[in-house]
Order: structure tokens, then C-alpha cells, then sequence
């Protein structure tokens, strides 16, 4: 992990070219959105999006949310459709974020969703936002720029309370406006409010013209959205429809072998034990296995660092179901 201090960078083109070409090198940059700081990685780079699980410490894979600079760039990753249309043409750029079926040759890390077939993406609406956007020139996922469990950041000052010395950089344009995390918005394909947040529902069904689902489970859970999942259960949704066994040192009868470290397998999470490297496989690594249609064993991971969210993930797979 990146434990050298993290520069403070201001808004003039000078400071966002740096900022763009330490997230095209891979480097994690904070950045101010209007609803919170984001942590912002190259969407596409598995690497950099396993930094931003390592850096917030986060004991689990939550998917996260890729920021675009306009509707073209969104239509480049996801499956568009005149409902999200509708809703971009009312709210974007701004404080909502969309749900939707993942394109074919999307390119974006499967860290980035968590192994989902559906991304959450958004344009916000901060102007050293989308200047970052353009100079970087790529989709970036961003979270919010704190440590797991601590409170959003709303200003640079928040950002390095919790992060300074774990990120190469934070861009400080001040407060931020909205100060809550963007509304999600599910569509797949009916809408379904997944989180609350900086665009009211009421705003939402007036674009719409008609309600809005809720997840089951929700204070305001409708009966029309029972069979749609809420975003808590989604993030641990995907799993491999293979049965998975844990703590393998080898493979036993038709099993494929997920290895580690010393213990190399039909693929390999990583060869040297850097749990980095293999946060940034497990995904692809999961579901490559998973089509070969036989068992899976996985070898021992350590329990330390991104290990917690790797074991989390697969004891998740290997629970009986
Ligand atoms: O305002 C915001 O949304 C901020 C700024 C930085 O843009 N970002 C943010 O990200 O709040 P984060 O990672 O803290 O929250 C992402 C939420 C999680 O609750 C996650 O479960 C949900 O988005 N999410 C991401 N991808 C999803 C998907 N494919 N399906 C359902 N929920 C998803
Ligand atoms: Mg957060």
C-alpha cells in the first residue's frame, strides 16, 4: 500500500493534469463530487480498484460507483434505455445514480461491481468533477473518501482525517454542496429506489410520472418490487453456482483449484501472496472457474488486510444454499 504522504492539489489545469496522471498510472486521488469527497481509481484497472478496498480498509466487496463526464460516456458501459434516459435528461449531471445491466466489452473491472451483471454509474455535477473526468479520460469509481465505517467527507479536511498518507491525493475545491451521498436508482428494468439521497423520491416520480418501487425489507417496501433485491443483499449477491470448498491445499476428485501464493491452481489469485493483486482477480477468477462447471476448491487466504473482504467473499460463495 501507497503509504507515502498525499499531496493536496487545487483546481488549476496544472494540478488536474497531475491528478489525471496519477489515476491513468493507477494511483487512488479523492476528489470533490456535490453530494461527498469521492476516492476515485481507473474504473478499468483491477489493481487500482482493489487499492480503494485496501485504503477505506473495508471488511467487504461493496460494488461501487463509476463516474462518467456525460450520457455518452454512460452509454459506452451500460445497456441504456428510455426510462434512464428520462431520468438523466431531469437529473444529470447531479445527485443520482443508476443501476443498470452492465454492456457486453464494457471493460470495467468485475471488482467494480462485485461480480453483478448491473453497474451503478453517474455524472455528477461539480465542475473540478468533470474537469477531472475529461483530463483523466476514463470511468472512475469512487466511493465515499473515508475509512470503512466512518462518516462521509465533505471537505478535503475530512478526506485526509481519514485517508492522509493511504492516497496519493486529494483535489480540494472546498465544501461540498449537497453533502449526502446521490439517490440509487434500480433499473432492471422497473425503477426501484435502492438508497435515499440528494434527488428526493418525489422529484423521481414526478420525471416518471408514477411511483417508485422499494426493496423488500424497506419501511416503505411496495408489494409490485417482492422480487427485486435491495442493494445490501445485491452487494453480496453474485456467488458461483459451483459448489466451493475453503482451505484447500489441493484439488480433490473434479475439482478446479483457486490458488494462492505458494499453492498454485488452474488459476491463480496471486503467485507471490500480495492480496492486492489477488482482490483484483477474484471476481474474473470466480466466474472463469465457475464456467468450467466443476467444483471449485480455493486455496488458504490470510486473514489480514484485503484478506478479510476476499474470505468474506468466498466464505458468502461456499455457504450452502
Ligand atoms: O454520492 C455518491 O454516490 C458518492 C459520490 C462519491 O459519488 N459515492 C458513494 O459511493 O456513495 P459508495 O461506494 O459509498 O456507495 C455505493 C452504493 C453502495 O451502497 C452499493 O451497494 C451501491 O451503491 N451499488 C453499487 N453498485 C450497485 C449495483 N450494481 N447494484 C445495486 N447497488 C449498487
Ligand atoms: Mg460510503
Amino acid at each position: 500500500m501507497n503509504t507515502s504522504a498525499t499531496q493536496t492539489l487545487g483546481t488549476n489545469a496544472k494540478d488536474l493534469r497531475t491528478a489525471a496522471a496519477l489515476l491513468g498510472a493507477g494511483a487512488l486521488v479523492a476528489f470533490p463530487t456535490e453530494t461527498v469527497y469521492g476516492l476515485g481509481a481507473d474504473a478499468r484497472n483491477a489493481q487500482a480498484v482493489a487499492a480503494i478496498y485496501a485504503a477505506k480498509g473495508r471488511p467487504s466487496f461493496n460494488p461501487l460507483i463509476v463516474h462518467v463526464s456525460d450520457v455518452e460516456q454512460a452509454k459506452r458501459y451500460v445497456q441504456w434505455s428510455d426510462t434512464a434516459d428520462g431520468l438523466a435528461r431531469a437529473f444529470w449531471p447531479g445527485a443520482l445514480t443508476l443501476v443498470l445491466p452492465l454492456k457486453d466489452g464494457h471493460g470495467l473491472s468485475a471488482l467494480v461491481t462485485a461480480g453483478l451483471d448491473t453497474l451503478a454509474i453517474r455524472v455528477p455535477s461539480h465542475p473540478t468533477a468533470i474537469a477531472l473526468l475529461h483530463a483523466a479520460d476514463c470511468p472512475v469509481a469512487a466511493p465515499s473518501a473515508n475509512p470503512s465505517g466512518r462518516i462521509s467527507p465533505t471537505s478535503a479536511a475530512h478526506v485526509l482525517d481519514g485517508l492522509s498518507g493511504k492516497i496519493a491525493a486529494v483535489l480540494d475545491d472546498g465544501p461540498c454542496t449537497v453533502g449526502l451521498e446521490s439517490t440509487i436508482v434500480g433499473l432492471t428494468p422497473a425503477p426501484i429506489l435502492l438508497r435515499a439521497g440528494g434527488v428526493s423520491a418525489e422529484d423521481l416520480e414526478t420525471a416518471l410520472g408514477h411511483s417508485l418501487g422499494h426493496p423488500p425489507g424497506h419501511p416503505l417496501g411496495a408489494p409490485q418490487s417482492a422480487n427485486i433485491t435491495a442493494p445490501g443483499q445485491l452487494a453480496s449477491h453474485y456467488a458461483p453456482a459451483a459448489h466451493v470448498r475453503l482451505n484447500a491445499r489441493a484439488a480433490r476428485g473434479d475439482e478446479v483449484l483457486l490458488g494462492f501464493g505458494d499453492i498454485a491452481g488452474d488459476l491463480t489469485l496471486s503467485a507471490t501472496g500480495d492480496l492486492i493483486e489477488a482482490a483484483a482477480h477474484l471476481f474474473e477468477h470466480l466466474h472463469a472457474l465457475d464456467k468450467t462447471g466443476r467444483p471449485i476448491a480455493v486455496a488458504p487466504i490470510p486473514d489480514t488486510g484485503l484478506g478479510l473482504a476476499i474470505n468474506d467473499r468466498l466464505t458468502r460463495a461456499a455457504a450452502p444454499r
